[in-house]
């Protein structure tokens, strides 16, 4: 291609301030210092709050992203509600918009809503002007190109339709929460799927700033499309294996630890993705093992369709097996009983809670009675609330249900308290003073640890009753 055929691309922005539409345009806007990036968003008080001159007060948390904010925000890294001024000005626009799992209608439970796909590619179409190369970022169900290109094609501003064109690229985002910026500065692979070569190479042009040419692929559309949701798939599936063989480990007297690092040293297997725990949460994996049992369903491929929602069936089973286990420990029942619960963010390094196992472990206390005190460095009390729909110390009308409050500080939080439970493996819970709390707490008590990651001589020794997960050695 010579320079006359490369598209010239100065002005970029992305529909959608969340947590990946954020900390990719800011990763983007600090290589690039002669791109000029906007990330717009519906959600006045979102913006707002990336706006906001206090770093630590920014909508997302993730280690390291305050710096790069600090570094680029008001040079060439915006935050506006201004969309149709910005759009129009940009020759690329990515989309990052939610796409959670349809609650009703055809596909419920399973397929994604596209309503914030299908609103935001009408913005699009309204609003810009010439030719628009327009990027999937949100992971999508395959073939959402072709609902964006359809909307793209058939609606717009009457008097610019004639004479504006789009191209379509899916270049879904590989970063996982809590090490978002290190997956962004250095990721593995950077995927662009499309048919156009110009505009292929003009977002290619982008990354080459900081990404290896080899660690650029290009595919298909589909393909593209279907690799993110594939990528998501293995690493819930990986999860979900160690997990159901946790519970082997429990009644065999086998250690989950020992066993997951013997067959991660198999290189063929590898050692990533074999920790143990209460279940994966986050936004994206039961999502997206939905959207792939969903369409092999849509396509006649039963016993795919069968075999993939296996994983979410196990991943729910482990959330529900730990929640009984801490009834019958507690002599059969938590009625009125404390339970400490140590996280609620869906994994240490966020304060995302989307899909966080701690949701319905805590609902199942709660449920059967118990008092829950839940703590966690980064997730705030009002976020608890809206997950759990629940306020603080509400009782409800049936007075077998408990209630549950919101602690920052773990020593205040266990005074008097029967269990412990730890959920979310941050560094906080990994190194405490087992001794104070043990004094801090009503006996018989009890530890539980749903992450292997306290050092349970410590606990033993401080005269709490253990159990961790998979560990079927004590
Ligand atoms: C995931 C993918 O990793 C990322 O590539 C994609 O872009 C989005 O989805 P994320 O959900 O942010 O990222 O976090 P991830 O680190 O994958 O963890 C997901 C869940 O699995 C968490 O609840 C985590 O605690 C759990 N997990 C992860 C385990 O239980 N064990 C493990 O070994 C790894
Ligand atoms: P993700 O984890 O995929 O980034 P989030 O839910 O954190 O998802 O963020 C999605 C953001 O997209 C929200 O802030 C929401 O307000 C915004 N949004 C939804 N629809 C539109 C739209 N049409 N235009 C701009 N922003 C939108």
């Amino acid at each position: 291609m010579n320079n006359s055929d490369k598209l010239l691309i100065r002005n970029i922005c992305c529909l959608g301030a969340g947590y990946v539409g954020g900390p990719t345009m800011a990763v983007i806007a600090d290589k690039c210092p002669n791109l000029n990036v906007t990330v717009l968003d519906i959600n006045q008080e979102r913006i707002n709050q990336w706006n906001n001159p206090d770093l630590e007060k920014l909508p997302v948390y993730e280690p390291g992203l305050k710096e790069v904010i600090n570094r680029v925000r008001g040079k060439n890294l915006f935050f506006s509600t201004q969309i149709e001024s910005i759009v129009s000005d940009s020759q690329m626009v990515f989309i990052s918009v939610n796409t959670p799992t349809k609650t009703k209608g055809f596909g419920a439970g399973y397929a994604s809503d596209l309503k914030w796909v299908e609103a935001s590619a009408r913005q699009v179409a309204k609003y810009s002007r010439d030719h628009t190369i327009v990027v999937e970022k949100s992971t999508l169900p395959v073939k959402t190109a072709q609902v964006i290109k359809e909307i793209l094609e058939n609606t717009g501003d009457d008097s610019q339709a004639e004479s504006n064109t789009f191209s379509i690229l899916s270049n879904p985002e590989f970063l996982a929460e809590g090490t978002a910026i290190t997956d962004l500065n250095n990721p593995d692979r950077v995927l662009i799927g499309g048919d156009d070569i110009r505009s292929i190479e003009a977002l290619k042009s982008i990354y080459k700033n900081w990404v290896p040419e080899e660690k650029i692929i290009s595919t298909n559309l589909w393909s593209s499309e279907l690799s993110k949701l594939t990528a998501n798939a293995f690493l819930a599936q990986r999860i979900t294996s160690i997990n159901s063989i946790s519970s082997i480990c429990e009644v065999t007297g086998a250690e989950i630890k020992e066993v997951s690092y013997a067959v991660g040293s198999d290189k063929r297997i590898g050692s990533k993705f074999l920790s143990p725990g209460p279940g994966f949460g986050g936004s994206c994996f039961k999502k997206d093992i939905l959207n792939l049992v969903y369409l092999s369903n849509y396509y006649g491929l039963y016993e795919v369709a069968e075999y993939w929602e296996q994983i979410i069936k196990i991943n729910n089973w482990q959330k529900k097996r730990i929640s009984r286990l801490i009834v019958q420990k507690l002599f059969g029942t938590i009625t009125s009983k404390k339970i400490v619960v140590f996280g609620f963010a869906f994994k240490a390094n966020t304060n995302d809670t989307r899909e966080s196992p701690s949701i319905s472990i805590v609902q199942d206390l709660l449920e059967n009675g118990a008092e829950v005190i839940i703590t966690d460095p980064k997730v705030q009390a009002s976020q608890i609330k809206k997950d759990l729909d629940l306020e603080e110390f509400q009782r409800t009308s049936n007075t077998e249900f408990g209630f549950w409050r919101f602690s920052k500080d773990i020593y205040e939080a266990v005074k008097n308290a029967d269990a412990i439970l730890i959920l979310t493996e941050w560094d906080e819970y990994k190194f405490v003073d087992w001794q104070q709390i043990s004094r801090n707490m009503r006996a018989p008590s009890w530890v539980f640890d749903a992450r292997s990651v306290s050092d349970l001589d410590s606990i033993r020794k401080a005269g709490l009753n253990v159990w961790a997960l998979g560990n079927g050695s004590i």
